[in-house]
């Protein structure tokens, strides 16, 4: 059964192998630990059978929520994971009376852009040059 809860410590190796799965600049341990410390109620972690296959971190700055994060481990995918993360999420940042939520996303990751619009975000700008690597960030906002 998928459970959804707050990060422990004890999660951080699963959580920074499925970053290392996802993404081409994974976090490093000490980030993601900061993201814990700074950021206890909203970062959570979807687990399954007693393994973590998903996360998913947020902040709220001046009633807007932030998310920082999302990723699925690639064997557990389009099992609606991501979803139930996002919408647990976007709950605890209305709880903390976020009015909207944001977040950028990668200009070529055509497939997480879909899964947001599904989610209801809308693309609201471009970041030019925003990652490292020189690639643009297409940002996308909802109101909660
Ligand atoms: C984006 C991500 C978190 C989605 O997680 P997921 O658990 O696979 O998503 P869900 O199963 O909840 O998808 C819900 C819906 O979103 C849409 N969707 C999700 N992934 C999609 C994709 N790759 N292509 C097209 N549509 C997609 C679909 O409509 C899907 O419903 P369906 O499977 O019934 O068609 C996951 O693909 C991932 O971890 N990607 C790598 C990390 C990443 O890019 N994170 C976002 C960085 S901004």
């Amino acid at each position: 059964m998928l459970r959804i809860r707050t990060f422990t410590p004890d999660d951080l190796e699963q959580v920074c192998h499925i970053q290392s799965l996802c993404f081409s600049e994974p976090y490093t341990p000490e980030f993601i630990m900061n993201l814990h410390e700074a950021h206890r109620e909203t970062f959570f972690v979807a687990e399954l059978g007693g393994r973590v296959v998903g996360y998913a971190a947020a902040r709220v700055i001046s009633f807007r929520g932030h998310i920082i994060v999302i990723a699925v481990h690639p064997s557990f995918r389009r099992l609606g994971i991501g979803m139930a993360l996002m919408l647990v999420l976007e709950n605890e940042l209305r709880r903390r009376r976020a009015l909207e939520a944001w977040l950028e996303v990668r200009a070529s990751n055509t497939g997480a852009m879909r899964f947001y619009r599904r989610l209801g975000y809308v693309e609201k700008s471009v970041l030019r040059r925003y990652y490292s690597d020189g690639e643009d960030a297409v940002v996308f906002s909802k109101m909660l």
